[in-house]
């Protein structure tokens, strides 16, 4: 964000024309104010992304009162703070961030330090505001139902109206498709965590060797390919919810990274000193069933006691029939309205079909079942035709006996048709990595889009 607007709240005018010069060299837009009723002035009308502060207003005091009393009235306009404060006053600094401020320079500046600074609050406050936007996507999309008739989803709702208010950390488990993402995302809403960001980090989709900088952050030039600064997911989860999915990948030589942090609530940013502080309440999920990779000493046992507080096993769709109708409902209005289709029915018969099938991948597989059934038809009602599941008596899968890899071609085909064609709930599905999918749609010359 080069053309970011800086305000420059100092009362010394050599020092506001110094850091002009410096930071309109570097493509900032430059605002200036000289007192407090300035500050505030400009701050509300021109809305600058970061404010300079000054501690030390007049000459006479080095108390820094004055520039923490301005700190409390920028506050409620969310505009990242730096105070600039003499050098050696540490205990005026540490207590302006705690009323708010985000960073501190000591005067007289060291220009690197400085403009770091400058950098790395603003790319924080950028990522936070998408993530706002992106908040704000979900709540417009908040036709995003969630069915819980049956009598094991009550039980789930009981649970999470009690635990989701508190900090405690939760622990997801369930088959690919069962709402754990969409769980974790309404015990965030609910929350008291809510108005912060809801950060999700995919545990097995980061490369091992960016673990620590994805999670912590970096500094620029921290290591070879650090050519920016980097806001990590602790950070940009602070004072909301991280979400750990699919904590079961973590490899076991990053489980220690991870303990470390959940042990003491601190972290580093790679290359630099300071340490931080962890506000961020967790949630985590998986399929894979961790005590059994303990047992193979794939993940470590202490490292799940401080995600397993609460559990809660959301069970699949086959063992809760009740749930069916109600999901059909919710599906087949959401996508007739997507496809813009008139108002559809659902036979008796489609419905008990729906009852028979499987459903390996659960409401994501069901989700796409619907889907398609509701652009197949043209009449008022969905027949059990159009659902286009096998017959329910082949839902138990005899295996036929075949060459090994014709077997291969049809579950693969099976899977790339349940999924609707999307290659990675494909290779969840078949429980292989996207790579080795994509080899094998080659090789069976199985249509796919990219
Ligand atoms: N109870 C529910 N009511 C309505 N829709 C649901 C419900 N549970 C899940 N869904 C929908 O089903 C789809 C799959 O859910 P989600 O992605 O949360 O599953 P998941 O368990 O996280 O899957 P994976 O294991 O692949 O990560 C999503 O589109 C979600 O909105
Ligand atoms: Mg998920």
């Amino acid at each position: 964000m080069t053309n970011a607007t800086i305000l420059i709240a100092d009362d010394d005018e050599d020092i506001r024309l110094a850091l002009n010069l410096l930071l309109s060299a570097q493509g900032y837009q430059i605002i200036e104010a000289a007192n407090a009723k300035e500050i505030i002035i400009e701050s509300n009308r021109q809305q600058p992304d970061l404010v300079l502060l000054d501690m030390n207003f007049s000459r006479d005091t080095t108390s820094g009162q004055e520039g923490l009393a301005i700190l409390e009235q920028l506050q409620p306009l969310n505009i990242p703070v730096i105070l600039m404060t003499a050098w050696g006053s540490i205990e005026l600094a540490v207590e302006g961030l705690q009323k708010g401020a985000n960073d501190f320079i000591e005067k007289p500046w060291n220009k690197l330090k400085l403009l770091n600074s400058i950098k790395q609050q603003l790319s924080f406050s950028r990522a936070k505001e998408q993530n706002q936007g992106y908040r704000q996507l979900l709540a417009g999309d908040n036709k995003k139902a969630w069915v819980c008739l049956s009598e094991s989803m009550q039980a789930i709702e009981t649970l999470v109206a009690q635990i989701a208010p508190t900090d405690a950390n939760i622990l997801i488990l369930g088959e690919n498709g069962t709402g754990k993402s969409l769980l974790a995302e309404r015990i965030h809403q609910l929350s008291s965590r809510q108005q912060a960001p809801l950060i999700a980090v995919n545990m097995a989709a980061i490369p091992d060797n960016l673990f620590e900088s994805e999670l912590f952050g970096h500094q620029k030039g921290a290591f070879t390919d650090a050519k920016q600064n980097r806001v990590g997911r602790f950070q940009l989860a602070d004072k909301g919810t991280l979400f750990f999915d699919e904590i079961g990948s973590l490899p076991l030589t990053l489980q220690p990274k991870l303990l470390r942090v959940l042990e003491t609530g601190h972290y580093e940013i790679l290359g630099s000193s300071q340490t931080q502080v962890a506000d961020v309440r967790l949630i985590s999920a998986t399929n894979a069933n961790l005590n059994q990779l303990i047992s193979e000493q794939a993940f470590r046992q202490d490292l799940l006691y401080r995600l397993n507080t609460i559990v809660i096993t959301i069970p699949p769709l086959r063992e809760r029939l009740e749930d069916i109708p109600g999901l059909a409902n919710c599906f087949i209005t959401k996508f007739s309205e997507k496809y813009r289709k008139q108002a559809l029915n659902i036979s008796p018969c489609a419905l008990s079909k729906l009852k028979q099938h499987n459903w390996p991948g659960n409401i994501r597989e069901f989700s796409h079942v619907i889907e398609r059934a509701v652009l197949l038809t043209s009449g008022g009602e969905i027949t059990a035709q159009q659902l286009l599941l096998e017959n329910a008596d082949s839902t138990n899968d005899t295996v036929l006996l075949q060459p090994l890899e014709q077997a291969e071609k049809q579950l693969i085909e099976k899977a790339m048709t349940v999924t609707g064609g999307q290659v990675i709930e494909a290779a969840k599905l078949l429980d292989i990595s996207r790579n080795a999918l994509y080899r094998r749609l080659e090789k069976f010359a199985i249509h796919h889009v990219e």
